[in-house]
């Protein structure tokens, strides 16, 4: 599809107030989580960055819908999981597939319900993402089905470098057959749902690793925290980062919906400063 065939003339306005207009291609469940791919303007992104965001308003792109319509007020946050160029040829997209979990959200529910062809108004790309240092050769990416796939990125790139990738799952039940296929065979992967496993399988995980990535709800921190300082005896800074489980709403800074606290007893805005943050600044070591 051609970026062109879906801005002008139907949404003359909006990418003049900030953001861009983007176009559903596909939209799956995975895991629990709702899996979107959309083609959007060229330019915007320069590679598949893990961490990274949109802020989606969940309303019909139309200039009446958008002045009127706030039955869902709050945009709802999409994280990148893969990225693919433009072609080189007049007025291509570039794909992006974004990632996010909370399907029983009604802002993530009407986003489910977008058939291909239809827009989306975002704002971004926001935030800081992941960082994946040189020296990294084994990496544990830990999660739970819904939120694992905003760390596909660091997956892929980890292993166009030749090194190794541990996938942790925190869930009950057979893993998801959709959610499996996704994953390069290369990638070991466990779940568990019992909760002395599942902490004896992340400390196993982090004498293994050299680095890590997290997607999980808040009270898990704590549980990453012990596991990590049980297996290397403190936590590291550059270790482990975690994409932190915060309310993104407005992504400037401005209403203080995503505070998140600090190991220093201090709160910082994730959604300027994160989502991702280094597992030392959010633990005490
Ligand atoms: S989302 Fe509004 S201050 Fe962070």
């Amino acid at each position: 599809m051609k970026y062109s065939q879906f801005t002008a003339p139907d949404h003359p306005s909006f990418p003049e107030n900030g953001g861009v207009i983007a176009c559903v291609e596909t939209t799956q469940i995975v895991g629990g989580g709702l899996l979107m791919t959309m083609a959007a303007p060229a330019g915007l992104m320069h590679e598949a960055s893990a961490g990274r965001y949109v802020l989606a308003r969940c309303t019909e792109p139309t200039p009446w819908a958008q002045a009127h319509d706030w039955t869902l007020s709050l945009r709802r946050p999409l994280f990148m999981a893969g990225w693919r160029p433009a072609l080189s040829v007049p007025d291509d997209a570039e794909r992006w597939t974004l990632a996010t979990p909370a399907l029983e959200d009604a802002g993530i529910r009407w986003l489910a319900a977008r058939r291909p062809g239809e827009c989306v108004h975002l704002s971004g790309p926001l935030g800081n993402g992941f960082t994946l240092p040189p020296r990294v050769q084994r990496l544990a990416l830990i999660g739970e089905p819904a939120r694992i796939l905003a760390l596909a990125p660091l997956l892929h790139a980890m292993l166009d470098r030749g090194g190794s990738v541990l996938i942790l799952l925190k869930a009950e039940g057979m893993l998801d057959a959709a959610l499996r296929s996704l994953l390069p065979f290369a990638v070991e992967v466990h779940q568990e749902a019992d909760e002395a496993c599942w902490r004896a399988r992340l400390r196993e995980a982090m004498t293994w690793a050299d680095a890590a990535a997290a997607a999980l709800p808040a009270h898990e921190t704590a549980t990453l925290a012990e596991a990590v300082r049980a297996a290397r005896m403190r936590i590291e800074k550059g270790l482990v980062q975690c994409l932190v489980d915060a309310r993104l709403a407005c992504g400037y800074g401005a209403c203080l919906a995503c505070l998140t606290p600090l190991a220093n007893g201090r709160w910082t805005r994730a959604c300027v400063h994160g989502p991702v943050f280094d597992l030392a600044s959010l633990s005490s070591g």
